[in-house]
Protein backbone atom coordinates (compact mmCIF):
# COMPACT_ATOMS: atom_id res chain seq x y z
CA UNK A 1 0.00 0.00 0.00
CA UNK A 2 1.39 3.14 -0.63
CA UNK A 3 2.01 5.65 2.37
CA UNK A 4 2.32 9.05 3.15
CA UNK A 5 4.96 10.09 5.23
CA UNK A 6 4.48 14.34 6.04
CA UNK A 7 1.49 14.80 8.19
CA UNK A 8 -1.64 15.22 5.42
CA UNK A 9 -2.55 18.70 4.68
CA UNK A 10 -6.76 19.24 5.69
CA UNK A 11 -7.16 19.27 1.85
CA UNK A 12 -5.27 15.96 1.37
CA UNK A 13 -7.34 14.29 4.30
CA UNK A 14 -10.45 14.99 1.83
CA UNK A 15 -8.35 12.60 -0.62
CA UNK A 16 -7.43 9.73 1.43
CA UNK A 17 -7.57 6.17 -0.82
CA UNK A 18 -7.51 8.41 -4.37
CA UNK A 19 -3.52 7.50 -4.73
CA UNK A 20 -4.24 3.67 -3.80
CA UNK A 21 -7.28 3.59 -6.65
CA UNK A 22 -4.98 5.72 -9.12
CA UNK A 23 -1.89 2.90 -8.89
CA UNK A 24 -4.01 0.13 -9.03
CA UNK A 25 -5.53 1.29 -12.29
CA UNK A 26 -2.34 2.27 -13.62
CA UNK A 27 -0.59 -0.91 -12.92
CA UNK A 28 -3.37 -2.77 -15.27
CA UNK A 29 -3.68 0.14 -18.05
CA UNK A 30 -0.33 2.08 -17.74
CA UNK A 31 0.82 3.43 -21.36
CA UNK A 32 3.75 2.19 -23.25
CA UNK A 33 6.04 5.18 -24.00
CA UNK A 34 9.19 5.12 -25.51
CA UNK A 35 10.71 6.95 -22.35
CA UNK A 36 8.80 4.78 -19.83
CA UNK A 37 9.92 2.01 -17.45
CA UNK A 38 6.81 0.24 -16.94
CA UNK A 39 5.29 -1.19 -13.67
CA UNK A 40 5.60 -4.76 -14.45
CA UNK A 41 9.68 -3.65 -15.50
CA UNK A 42 9.91 -1.13 -11.97
CA UNK A 43 8.44 -3.53 -9.87
CA UNK A 44 11.49 -6.36 -11.61
CA UNK A 45 14.24 -3.69 -10.20
CA UNK A 46 14.60 -2.05 -13.90
CA UNK A 47 15.80 1.65 -12.79
CA UNK A 48 14.78 4.35 -15.27
CA UNK A 49 17.69 6.42 -17.50
CA UNK A 50 17.56 9.83 -16.16
CA UNK A 51 19.16 10.93 -19.93
CA UNK A 52 15.85 9.51 -21.55
CA UNK A 53 13.48 10.90 -18.50
CA UNK A 54 14.95 14.43 -19.27
CA UNK A 55 15.06 14.63 -23.03
CA UNK A 56 11.26 13.33 -23.15
CA UNK A 57 10.05 15.49 -20.67
CA UNK A 58 11.69 19.01 -22.55
CA UNK A 59 10.34 17.32 -25.64
CA UNK A 60 6.92 16.99 -24.87
CA UNK A 61 6.37 20.73 -22.83
CA UNK A 62 3.96 21.75 -25.56
CA UNK A 63 3.84 19.45 -27.64
CA UNK A 64 2.14 15.86 -28.03
CA UNK A 65 3.15 12.22 -26.77
CA UNK A 66 3.05 11.16 -31.19
CA UNK A 67 4.89 14.27 -32.40
CA UNK A 68 7.56 14.44 -29.66
CA UNK A 69 8.09 10.10 -29.99
CA UNK A 70 9.41 10.68 -33.19
CA UNK A 71 12.13 13.07 -32.25
CA UNK A 72 12.84 10.76 -28.99
CA UNK A 73 13.54 7.75 -31.13
CA UNK A 74 15.45 9.88 -33.54
CA UNK A 75 17.57 11.81 -30.83
CA UNK A 76 18.43 8.99 -29.08
CA UNK A 77 19.37 7.00 -31.67
CA UNK A 78 22.03 9.37 -32.41
CA UNK A 79 23.03 10.33 -29.40
CA UNK A 80 21.95 7.42 -26.79
CA UNK A 81 23.64 8.96 -23.63
CA UNK A 82 23.88 12.48 -22.53
CA UNK A 83 27.63 12.20 -23.24
CA UNK A 84 27.09 11.73 -26.80
CA UNK A 85 24.86 14.26 -26.83
CA UNK A 86 26.79 16.40 -24.97
CA UNK A 87 29.63 15.50 -27.61
CA UNK A 88 26.78 16.41 -30.62
CA UNK A 89 27.63 19.71 -32.97
CA UNK A 90 25.74 22.52 -32.32
CA UNK A 91 24.21 22.78 -35.73
CA UNK A 92 23.19 19.03 -35.81
CA UNK A 93 21.17 19.10 -32.87
CA UNK A 94 19.48 22.59 -33.69
CA UNK A 95 18.87 20.50 -37.25
CA UNK A 96 17.31 17.46 -35.54
CA UNK A 97 15.05 19.49 -33.21
CA UNK A 98 13.67 21.50 -36.26
CA UNK A 99 9.75 21.33 -35.91
CA UNK A 100 9.63 20.99 -32.24
CA UNK A 101 9.46 24.44 -31.83
CA UNK A 102 10.93 26.90 -28.80
CA UNK A 103 14.29 26.62 -29.84
CA UNK A 104 15.58 27.85 -26.89
CA UNK A 105 14.75 24.85 -25.01
CA UNK A 106 16.91 23.47 -28.00
CA UNK A 107 20.26 25.16 -26.89
CA UNK A 108 19.29 25.01 -22.87
CA UNK A 109 19.24 20.75 -23.86
CA UNK A 110 23.08 21.30 -25.50
CA UNK A 111 24.09 23.32 -22.40
CA UNK A 112 22.19 21.00 -19.88
CA UNK A 113 23.58 17.91 -21.11
CA UNK A 114 27.24 19.58 -21.25
CA UNK A 115 26.68 20.53 -17.61
CA UNK A 116 25.79 17.32 -16.84
CA UNK A 117 29.17 15.74 -18.17
CA UNK A 118 31.10 18.28 -16.61
CA UNK A 119 29.32 17.54 -12.84
CA UNK A 120 30.31 13.99 -13.40
CA UNK A 121 26.75 12.59 -13.96
CA UNK A 122 22.74 13.76 -12.96
CA UNK A 123 22.07 15.39 -9.57
CA UNK A 124 18.55 13.68 -7.82
CA UNK A 125 16.78 15.86 -5.87
CA UNK A 126 14.21 18.52 -7.40
CA UNK A 127 16.84 21.74 -6.15
CA UNK A 128 19.47 20.46 -7.47
CA UNK A 129 17.61 19.13 -11.07
CA UNK A 130 16.21 23.10 -10.93
CA UNK A 131 19.79 24.62 -11.05
CA UNK A 132 20.62 23.08 -14.98
CA UNK A 133 19.83 25.06 -18.01
CA UNK A 134 16.16 24.36 -18.84
CA UNK A 135 14.85 22.80 -16.11
CA UNK A 136 12.02 24.74 -14.26
CA UNK A 137 9.90 24.12 -11.42
CA UNK A 138 7.91 21.46 -13.26
CA UNK A 139 10.31 19.34 -15.18
CA UNK A 140 12.57 19.37 -12.15
CA UNK A 141 10.08 17.66 -10.25
CA UNK A 142 9.25 15.05 -12.77
CA UNK A 143 12.84 14.49 -13.46
CA UNK A 144 13.40 13.64 -9.65
CA UNK A 145 10.03 11.69 -9.57
CA UNK A 146 10.56 9.65 -13.05
CA UNK A 147 13.73 9.12 -12.87
CA UNK A 148 15.07 8.94 -9.20
CA UNK A 149 11.98 7.92 -7.61
CA UNK A 150 11.97 11.00 -5.07
CA UNK A 151 8.84 12.05 -3.34
CA UNK A 152 8.36 15.59 -5.99
CA UNK A 153 5.23 16.45 -7.72
CA UNK A 154 4.58 16.41 -11.78
CA UNK A 155 2.34 19.23 -11.86
CA UNK A 156 1.59 20.34 -15.83
CA UNK A 157 -1.54 21.64 -17.01
CA UNK A 158 -2.93 17.93 -17.77
CA UNK A 159 -2.56 17.48 -13.90
CA UNK A 160 -3.57 21.03 -13.35
CA UNK A 161 -7.35 20.21 -14.94
CA UNK A 162 -7.45 16.24 -13.05
CA UNK A 163 -7.28 18.62 -9.95
CA UNK A 164 -9.71 21.74 -11.03
CA UNK A 165 -12.53 19.07 -11.47
CA UNK A 166 -11.29 16.75 -8.27
CA UNK A 167 -11.84 20.26 -6.65
CA UNK A 168 -14.59 21.97 -8.50
CA UNK A 169 -11.64 24.47 -8.18
CA UNK A 170 -13.80 28.22 -9.27
CA UNK A 171 -11.54 30.47 -7.52
CA UNK A 172 -8.43 32.50 -9.50
CA UNK A 173 -6.96 30.18 -11.34
CA UNK A 174 -3.20 31.51 -10.09
CA UNK A 175 -4.96 30.99 -6.54
CA UNK A 176 -6.11 27.49 -7.65
CA UNK A 177 -2.75 26.47 -9.48
CA UNK A 178 -0.83 26.95 -6.20
CA UNK A 179 -3.40 25.20 -3.94
CA UNK A 180 -3.30 22.11 -6.26
CA UNK A 181 0.62 21.89 -6.53
CA UNK A 182 0.66 21.87 -2.81
CA UNK A 183 -2.25 19.47 -2.74
CA UNK A 184 -0.64 17.08 -5.48
CA UNK A 185 2.86 17.53 -3.43
CA UNK A 186 0.82 16.51 0.02
CA UNK A 187 0.01 13.68 -2.05
CA UNK A 188 2.42 11.86 -3.12
CA UNK A 189 3.16 8.36 -1.84
CA UNK A 190 6.10 8.03 -0.51
CA UNK A 191 6.96 4.55 -2.12
CA UNK A 192 5.68 5.07 -5.70
CA UNK A 193 6.35 8.82 -6.37
CA UNK A 194 7.14 7.69 -10.12
CA UNK A 195 4.25 5.62 -10.79
CA UNK A 196 1.84 8.50 -9.21
CA UNK A 197 3.59 10.66 -11.88
CA UNK A 198 2.78 8.85 -14.76
CA UNK A 199 -0.75 7.70 -13.30
CA UNK A 200 -1.43 11.26 -13.27
CA UNK A 201 -0.09 11.80 -16.70
CA UNK A 202 -2.32 8.18 -18.13
CA UNK A 203 -5.12 9.47 -16.44
CA UNK A 204 -5.35 13.51 -17.67
CA UNK A 205 -4.60 11.56 -21.23
CA UNK A 206 -6.63 8.72 -21.46
CA UNK A 207 -10.08 9.84 -19.29
CA UNK A 208 -9.73 13.41 -17.72
CA UNK A 209 -9.56 14.77 -20.95
CA UNK A 210 -9.80 18.49 -21.74
CA UNK A 211 -13.16 17.27 -23.80
CA UNK A 212 -15.58 14.50 -23.14
CA UNK A 213 -14.08 13.57 -19.95
CA UNK A 214 -14.90 9.95 -19.57
CA UNK A 215 -15.62 9.90 -15.85
CA UNK A 216 -17.63 6.60 -16.52
CA UNK A 217 -14.51 4.12 -15.84
CA UNK A 218 -12.48 7.03 -13.68
CA UNK A 219 -10.42 5.74 -10.97
CA UNK A 220 -10.62 8.33 -9.01
CA UNK A 221 -14.28 9.89 -9.91
CA UNK A 222 -15.26 9.00 -5.98
CA UNK A 223 -12.92 11.72 -4.90
CA UNK A 224 -14.41 14.06 -7.84
CA UNK A 225 -16.24 17.11 -7.27
CA UNK A 226 -16.81 18.40 -10.40
CA UNK A 227 -18.25 14.72 -11.69
CA UNK A 228 -20.75 14.88 -9.03
CA UNK A 229 -21.49 18.51 -9.84
CA UNK A 230 -22.31 16.87 -13.64
CA UNK A 231 -20.17 19.20 -15.69
CA UNK A 232 -17.12 18.28 -15.03
CA UNK A 233 -15.95 20.11 -18.88
CA UNK A 234 -16.53 23.25 -17.23
CA UNK A 235 -12.99 22.79 -15.60
CA UNK A 236 -10.08 24.41 -14.91
CA UNK A 237 -12.03 27.55 -15.16
CA UNK A 238 -9.81 29.66 -16.34
CA UNK A 239 -9.27 33.67 -16.80
CA UNK A 240 -9.73 34.36 -21.41
CA UNK A 241 -6.88 34.43 -23.13
CA UNK A 242 -5.62 37.85 -24.42
CA UNK A 243 -5.68 37.76 -28.48
CA UNK A 244 -2.14 37.55 -29.69
CA UNK A 245 -0.71 40.78 -32.02
CA UNK A 246 -0.23 40.42 -35.24
CA UNK A 247 3.29 40.86 -37.03
CA UNK A 248 3.72 40.88 -40.71
CA UNK A 249 7.01 40.22 -42.88
CA UNK A 250 8.49 39.46 -45.70
CA UNK A 251 10.22 35.75 -46.54
CA UNK A 252 12.32 35.13 -49.49
CA UNK A 253 12.84 31.48 -51.18
CA UNK A 254 15.45 31.71 -53.08
CA UNK A 255 16.55 28.67 -55.56
CA UNK A 256 19.83 27.83 -57.31
CA UNK A 257 19.46 24.26 -58.78
CA UNK A 258 18.68 22.10 -55.77
CA UNK A 259 19.72 24.13 -53.50
CA UNK A 260 18.15 27.20 -51.35
CA UNK A 261 19.52 30.32 -50.06
CA UNK A 262 19.35 30.12 -46.15
CA UNK A 263 20.99 31.82 -43.39
CA UNK A 264 22.04 31.19 -40.04
CA UNK A 265 19.73 32.29 -37.32
CA UNK A 266 21.67 34.84 -34.76
CA UNK A 267 21.64 32.90 -31.37
CA UNK A 268 19.98 35.41 -28.94
CA UNK A 269 16.01 35.84 -30.04
CA UNK A 270 13.22 34.50 -31.62
CA UNK A 271 14.26 30.91 -33.05
CA UNK A 272 17.97 31.75 -32.26
CA UNK A 273 20.96 29.23 -33.53
CA UNK A 274 18.58 27.74 -35.97
CA UNK A 275 19.03 28.00 -39.99
CA UNK A 276 16.45 30.41 -41.55
CA UNK A 277 15.37 31.68 -44.98
CA UNK A 278 15.95 35.20 -45.80
CA UNK A 279 13.11 37.50 -43.90
CA UNK A 280 12.69 41.13 -42.75
CA UNK A 281 11.93 42.11 -39.57
CA UNK A 282 8.64 41.13 -38.01
CA UNK A 283 6.42 44.29 -37.25
CA UNK A 284 2.74 45.07 -35.59
CA UNK A 285 3.21 48.45 -37.59
CA UNK A 286 4.76 49.62 -40.67
CA UNK A 287 6.44 48.34 -43.58
CA UNK A 288 9.32 46.22 -43.22
CA UNK A 289 12.44 47.07 -44.87
CA UNK A 290 13.62 44.54 -47.53
CA UNK A 291 17.40 43.33 -47.45
CA UNK A 292 19.65 45.19 -50.02
CA UNK A 293 20.36 42.40 -51.94
CA UNK A 294 16.72 42.09 -53.12
CA UNK A 295 16.49 41.66 -56.85
CA UNK A 296 13.54 44.15 -58.62
CA UNK A 297 11.82 40.84 -60.12
CA UNK A 298 10.21 39.07 -57.40
CA UNK A 299 7.28 36.81 -57.47
CA UNK A 300 4.36 36.80 -54.54
CA UNK A 301 3.14 33.68 -54.38
CA UNK A 302 1.53 33.53 -51.19
CA UNK A 303 1.75 34.02 -47.29
CA UNK A 304 2.12 31.89 -44.22
CA UNK A 305 1.24 31.98 -40.82
CA UNK A 306 2.52 30.90 -37.74
CA UNK A 307 1.38 31.50 -33.92
CA UNK A 308 4.15 32.37 -31.65
CA UNK A 309 3.97 32.14 -28.10
CA UNK A 310 3.31 36.13 -27.75
CA UNK A 311 2.52 36.62 -31.39
CA UNK A 312 1.19 35.63 -34.37
CA UNK A 313 2.94 35.85 -37.64
CA UNK A 314 2.08 36.53 -41.47
CA UNK A 315 4.71 36.42 -44.04
CA UNK A 316 4.39 36.92 -47.77
CA UNK A 317 6.27 34.60 -49.46
CA UNK A 318 8.61 35.01 -52.72
CA UNK A 319 10.30 33.23 -54.73
CA UNK A 320 13.23 33.66 -56.68
CA UNK A 321 15.85 31.93 -59.05
CA UNK A 322 19.04 32.66 -57.74
CA UNK A 323 20.26 36.64 -59.24
CA UNK A 324 21.36 37.64 -55.65
CA UNK A 325 25.09 38.26 -54.80
CA UNK A 326 27.24 35.70 -53.12
CA UNK A 327 27.26 37.42 -49.86
CA UNK A 328 23.22 37.42 -49.51
CA UNK A 329 23.55 33.92 -47.22
CA UNK A 330 24.42 30.02 -47.52
CA UNK A 331 22.87 27.74 -50.22
CA UNK A 332 21.90 24.52 -48.72
CA UNK A 333 20.55 21.70 -50.11
CA UNK A 334 16.76 21.62 -50.52
CA UNK A 335 16.58 18.29 -48.82
CA UNK A 336 18.72 19.41 -46.11
CA UNK A 337 16.91 22.62 -45.36
CA UNK A 338 13.56 20.77 -45.34
CA UNK A 339 14.84 18.90 -42.50
CA UNK A 340 16.41 21.67 -40.39
CA UNK A 341 14.07 24.90 -41.19
CA UNK A 342 11.73 25.80 -38.17
CA UNK A 343 8.19 25.25 -39.05
CA UNK A 344 7.53 28.91 -40.18
CA UNK A 345 10.22 28.40 -42.77
CA UNK A 346 9.39 25.22 -43.79
CA UNK A 347 6.07 26.19 -44.67
CA UNK A 348 7.35 28.98 -46.63
CA UNK A 349 9.53 26.69 -48.41
CA UNK A 350 7.24 23.61 -49.04
CA UNK A 351 4.59 26.79 -50.74
CA UNK A 352 7.43 27.58 -52.88
CA UNK A 353 8.37 24.38 -54.42
N1 LIG B 1 3.67 14.66 -20.49
C1 LIG B 1 4.70 15.24 -19.87
N2 LIG B 1 5.62 14.34 -19.53
C2 LIG B 1 5.18 13.14 -19.95
C3 LIG B 1 5.70 11.82 -19.90
N3 LIG B 1 6.87 11.56 -19.33
N4 LIG B 1 4.94 10.84 -20.42
C4 LIG B 1 3.77 11.12 -20.99
N5 LIG B 1 3.24 12.32 -21.09
C5 LIG B 1 3.94 13.35 -20.56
Amino acid sequence: MPTREKPASAESTRFDGLSESLLDWYTAHARQLPWRIGPAERASGVAADPYRVWLAEIMLQQTTVPHAARYFEDFTRRWPTVSDLANAADADVMAAWAGLGYYARARNLLKCAREVVERGGWPTTEPELRELPGIGAYTAGAVAALAFNQRAPAVDGNVDRVFARLLAAKGDWKAEKARIAALVRALVPADRPAEFAEALMDLGATICTPKRPNCLICPVRNWCSAQAEGDPERYPVKPAKKAKPVRHGEVYVVFQGDQVLTERRPDKGLLGGMLGLPTTEWLEDGAPLSPDWLPETKTLIGDVRHVFTHFELRLSVYRMIAGVPENAGDWTSVEHATDALPSVFRKALKLAL
